[in-house]
């Protein structure tokens, strides 16, 4: 389905030249639009770089970095906004920076998703300097020329390039930043399955040589699989999330294979333990078929004696989706709000 907030975007994209820059995030999967070749595009996406650079686009794979961008060197930035606030605000503030004084930053977006409010604050930073779009009462774009300089106070967001420690448990402690869904706080589903881990490995006729963790986000779940001595492959689709589980492993002296994949795809071996908590949301939607993409590759990537352990809300229908690719499906443990489900014997 086309998205109406990049729709409008589009012909700014086309016409695009000079030193212009694309900055793209997942709600653009399955949205591009012919490549053009003045522009360079910025995703934080893993699988939107792959699709971008096979349709001959020039994309970057980053966590929105900048920093290879010198002060007023840019003539334009195209943005469809993100989710996360403190993603939208770096990228305003980032163009205050890098964009030439009279340079264009074309944001559009949704109302829904907060686009009149982002289109105030941008307004105030280039110096009220903004011309509106509408395609209907819903769906803006705001084009800004950068007055060189902001004379008021930049966005408010959250220091985002910044690693910090968010939470120590008994175990290790984790460090995180913005970029990531639910990048403060430890994830209470990834906590229980780490908690019930040993009904897990009690059903492997060995320890694990190997494990993969299969979206792997800031590396919850691999810091504490590591403890029981496997090589530890962590894989994810998101620039933040990869940076960070690599920086929390290396911070607790674990030697991992930390890779880029979407869905795993790319990696070639077998793992006898694979541990997951699949993603539920891709932008702006909830998307179901996440579901699937992340049980199929648990199937391709399960060794043939080995277990995969899901864990995910209690509304979720793993059992029934898991049916087909393994030929045991089994919940060994629930709470009030996630369910544990052991797979094995992938067809
Ligand atoms: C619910 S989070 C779990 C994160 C982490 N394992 C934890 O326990 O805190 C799901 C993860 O899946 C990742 N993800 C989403 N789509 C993906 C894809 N197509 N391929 C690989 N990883 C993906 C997200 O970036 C996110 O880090």
């Amino acid at each position: 389905m086309n998205d109406a907030a990049f729709t409008l975007l589009k012909p700014e994209l086309e016409n695009a030249s000079g030193t212009a820059l694309w900055i793209a995030d997942e709600n653009l999967l399955n949205q591009i639009s012919l490549a053009n070749p003045e522009v360079t595009v910025i995703t934080n996406r893993f699988d939107l770089c792959q699709q971008l650079n096979d349709a001959d686009w020039q994309a970057t794979f980053s966590d929105f970095d900048f920093s290879g961008y010198s002060e007023h060197s840019v003539d334009k930035m195209l943005y469809r906004i993100s989710k996360e606030k403190p993603v939208v605000h770096h990228v305003i503030n980032q163009a205050i920076r890098i964009l030439k004084p009279g340079g264009h930053l074309c944001i559009s977006g949704l109302k829904n998703e907060g686009i009149k409010t982002y289109l105030d604050k941008a307004k105030k930073l280039f110096a009220g300097n903004i011309e509106m779009v509408k395609a209907d009462k819903n769906t803006w774009m705001g084009i800004l020329s950068s007055p060189g300089q902001a004379d008021t106070d930049l966005l408010e967001d959250q220091s985002y390039t910044e690693l910090r420690e968010i939470e120590t448990d008994g175990n290790f402690s984790y460090i995180s930043k913005p970029g990531i869904y639910g990048w403060n706080k430890i994830d209470k589903g990834s906590a229980y399955l780490i908690e019930e881990l040993k009904r897990f490995l009690d059903r492997l006729p060995t320890p694990p040589e190997s494990i993969l963790d299969l979206g792997c986000g800031y590396g919850y779940l691999s810091l504490n699989c590591s403890t029981l001595g496997a090589k530890i492959t962590a894989t994810d689709n998101n620039a933040a999330a990869l940076r960070l589980c690599k920086e929390n492993l290396e911070q607790q002296g674990v030697e991992a294979d930390v890779i880029a994949a979407d869905c795993a795809e790319g990696i070639h071996k077998q793992f006898p333990l694979i541990v997951c908590n699949p993603p539920f949301h891709q932008g702006f939607s909830v998307d179901g078929d996440m579901t699937d993409r992340f049980l199929n590759a648990a199937r391709r990537r399960l060794q043939a004696n080995g277990i995969a352990c899901f864990v995910v809300n209690l509304h979720i229908p793993l059992e029934r989706k898991a049916l087909n690719l393994f030929g045991s499906i089994e919940t060994i443990a629930a709470n009030g709000s996630f369910k544990l489900v052991l797979l094995a014997q992938p067809h």
